[in-house]
């Protein structure tokens, strides 16, 4: 239980974010809430009053070190990154100092308070299946070597590499978490798939696929992988048996581009929408999924929606979302 404990969740203005700060309140939790920025569209500010939200860049030490010893934190799920592929294609320098060094920091000031006589009782670190790269064996398990090859990959892998190496080397509470593709309310990055599938069919809109539409990827509601996050967080309060493991979180469906896009089009009543297929992508693996057995098996988790529930639930918000965009546009 959460409850009463102190928890930091860097990050939290993102996407999945506010996700996990709601399932950490909804447990008593004191939330402490950590980004670089507070865009304010985001699904934080709905939690504003309840969450305690802190101005600060994972890449600055001292402000981390000061963050961990003033707030009293127990608990950090570090979810801060530069999370965007092609965005770290074309800044790979800050989207390595952001994922590795920041990663890196959160885990170094929690070795230092631990030195200090004041362990945290548990660091869950936001992994990707990314970090695994091209794989011959698919599904991905966890045990697979980190393999990544682009920016993002390789943060990716290297984050989570020294996230484990900060367990093995010195006995740090960490667990890790490897999720396939998000997807649900509060996703304001467009570039993704299924954000940007929604919004091209409600404006009425052909829909556009970057790549050739075959790549296969895992599709999960946020809910049900913030659930899981919560769920891992929980057990590393319980047993220290689980420090130092990686869980995947999938839903064990992957499909390819088009059929997600196929998917939401179908959802939206929008068939008539022909994707352009733009075939312009790189720095993309074939196929990349995951099998969350270790998680569903040692943890009991399951999750809760399908993928056509998830896109029912997440639909609404952007019509929402993209109404008072359109409203605050300015008028020609
Ligand atoms: N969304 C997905 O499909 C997905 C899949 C697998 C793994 N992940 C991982 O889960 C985590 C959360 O993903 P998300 O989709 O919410 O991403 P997001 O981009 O929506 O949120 C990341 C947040 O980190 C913040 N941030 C960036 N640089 C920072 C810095 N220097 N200091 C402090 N905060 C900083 C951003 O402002 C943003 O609010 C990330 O680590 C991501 O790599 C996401």
């Amino acid at each position: 239980m959460f409850g009463g404990l102190k928890v930091l969740v860097t990050g939290c203005s993102g996407f999945l974010g506010p996700w996990l700060c709601q399932r950490l309140l909804d447990d008593g939790a004191s939330v402490v809430g950590a980004d670089i920025m507070f865009d304010e569209r985001s699904r934080i500010h709905d939690l504003s009053g309840k969450v305690d939200q802190i101005r600060l860049d994972v890449q600055d030490f001292e402000a981390v070190n000061r963050l961990l010893s003033e707030k009293k934190i127990e608990f950090v799920f570090h979810l801060a990154a530069q999370a965007i592929v092609g965005v770290a294609l074309e800044q790979p320098l800050e989207t390595i100092s952001v994922n590795v060094m920041g990663t890196s920091n959160i885990l170094e000031c929690a070795r230092r308070l631990a030195a200090g006589g004041r362990p945290l009782k548990g660091i869950l670190v936001a992994s990707s299946d990314k970090a695994y790269g091209d794989q011959e064996n698919l599904p991905y398990l966890e045990d697979a070597p980190m393999m990544g090859r682009f920016p993002y990959d390789v943060s990716k892998s290297c984050a989570d590499l020294i996230s484990r190496s900060y367990f093995h080397s010195f006995g740090l509470p960490i667990c890790i978490t490897r999720c396939g593709n998000l997807f649900g309310a509060g996703d304001l990055n467009f570039s993704r798939i299924v954000p940007g599938t929604i919004r091209s069919c409600l404006q009425g809109e052909r829909p556009v696929i970057r790549s050739d539409g075959s790549l296969i990827r895992d599709y999960i509601y946020v809910q049900d992988a913030a659930v899981a996050m919560f769920l891992i967080g929980n057990t590393m309060l319980e047993d220290d048996t689980i420090f130092g493991e990686a869980f995947n979180i999938s839903n064990d469906k992957p499909l390819s581009v088009i059929e997600i896009v196929d998917e939401i089009r179908a959802a939206m009543h929008r068939v008539d929408l022909v994707p352009v297929i733009e075939n312009t992508a790189r720095g993309e693996i074939k196929a990349q999924y995951l099998s969350s057995k270790r998680l569903r098996q040692r943890l009991g988790w399951a999750p809760q929606f399908t993928l056509r529930e998830g896109l029912l639930q997440t639909i609404p918000w952007y019509e929402k979302h993209c109404r008072s965009e359109n409203a605050r546009a300015p008028q020609r």
